[in-house]
């Protein structure tokens, strides 16, 4: 088969490899109908994420159907058309029982880390792949739901739900900013309305990225390169900051941003992956009585919200930017890893 191979920083092809092979007998071969590129695989590109080694199939994302079954497989049948979530999780450790499949302690990739694929184990830039714990990774698609649509939660709407919304505590009536309104912030917009905030902020220094959250559910945009940024925010609030601030973007700054615009007793969520460490005030902040949170998704919100995309009732599509044949992925990161092209946003790869 063709797939995406990562060749060490800055180095990648897509070439002929293996087929993948059942190693377990949980395990499933997926034909790889649709795929998509994360921020993180530029991040691996980059040469930021030194467990991936050289030889790696890349892709944590991926829609496809099912073209063999391990002999311990219950619920996935050969045929069955299937998400598969960016974590896989074996559902019988204690980390998994208590929803924590991030942290899946099974051997598979490495104990006690759910997001393997295309990171410790071969991933889903590919024609197939193997995806292990089939019957706690996989989830089986309605007919009616497409695969642009169902893709987005392979990854990007469990992070924004998981790791904004519900660590970020919203609750009927607040006001939540969220910092970058890329994939996941966009993610964090369209799902904090299902907990009633009142309103939604959207902060960026894209326009393009801006227009894009107001049709998602922001009910205020802020270009955060005007002076006044802060002041506009606040303006929005009694006073005295936003109840949640959610950062999405992954940087110092910005980070920075949400502990300066939540108010007393509010909570700032971090879903950026950081590659440095950030400055906190602790300071100025212990007497604000502010929760803290952060991690890496989950997924266990997965089955609601694709319950969610089957009923229309969460955006998907319109993340949706750019379309290429899955044999053109290089063009596909080109287009996705231009930092002038912000108005890509997600590129998917179909066969
Ligand atoms: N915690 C998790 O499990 C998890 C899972 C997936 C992704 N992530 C992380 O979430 C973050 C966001 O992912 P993405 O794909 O949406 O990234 P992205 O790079 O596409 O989007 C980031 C956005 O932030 C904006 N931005 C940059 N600097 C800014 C500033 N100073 N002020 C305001 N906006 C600014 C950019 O214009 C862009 O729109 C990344 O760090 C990614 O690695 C975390
Ligand atoms: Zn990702
Ligand atoms: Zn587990």
């Amino acid at each position: 088969m063709k797939a995406l191979v990562y060749h060490g920083p800055g180095k990648k092809a897509w070439e002929e490899v293996p087929d993948p092979q059942i190693q377990l007998p949980t395990d499933v071969i997926v034909r790889v109908d649709t795929t998509t590129i994360c921020g993180t695989d530029l991040h691996i590109l980059k040469g930021d994420v030194p467990a991936v080694t050289e030889g790696r199939i890349l892709g944590h994302e991926g829609v496809g159907t099912v073209t063999e079954i391990g002999p311990a497989v219950s619920t996935i049948e050969v045929g069955d058309r299937v998400l598969i979530s960016c974590i896989c999780s074996c559902g019988s450790c204690s980390y998994c029982h208590q929803g924590l499949y991030a942290h899946c302690l099974a051997d598979e990739g490495a104990s006690g880390i759910g997001w393997i694929l295309g990171h410790l184990i071969d991933g889903t830039q590919a024609e197939m792949v193997r995806i292990p714990f089939a019957d706690n990774s996989l989830y089986r698609l309605p007919e009616h739901v497409p695969d642009e649509a169902a893709l987005l939660l392979s990854d990007i709407f469990p992070t924004g739900f998981e790791m904004g919304v519900q660590y970020g505590q919203v609750k009927p009536g607040v006001t939540v900013a969220v910092v970058g309104a890329g994939p996941v912030g966009l993610a964090v917009i369209a799902t904090a309305g299902l907990y009633g905030a009142a309103q939604i902020v959207a902060i960026d220094l894209d326009e393009n990225r801006l227009d894009l959250a107001k049709q998602v559910g922001a009910t205020h945009c802020i270009n955060s390169g005007t002076a006044d940024w802060k002041q506009q925010v606040i303006a929005l609030t009694d006073g005295y900051g936003v109840d949640v601030a959610v950062e999405a973007v992954g940087v110092p700054a910005t980070f920075t941003m949400c502990t300066d615009l939540v108010r007393p007793g509010g909570h700032v969520a971090n879903v950026g992956v950081h590659g440095t460490s950030v400055q906190l005030d602790l300071q100025n902040l212990w007497i604000q009585n502010i929760t803290i949170s952060m991690g890496l998704v989950n997924t266990t919100t997965l089955p609601m919200l694709l319950k969610l995309v089957a009923q229309g009732k969460l955006p998907a599509t319109e993340l949706v930017t750019h379309r290429f044949e899955l044999d053109d992925i290089t063009s596909a990161y080109e287009t996705f890893g231009n930092a002038a092209e912000t108005h890509a946003l997600k590129v998917m790869m179909s066969r």
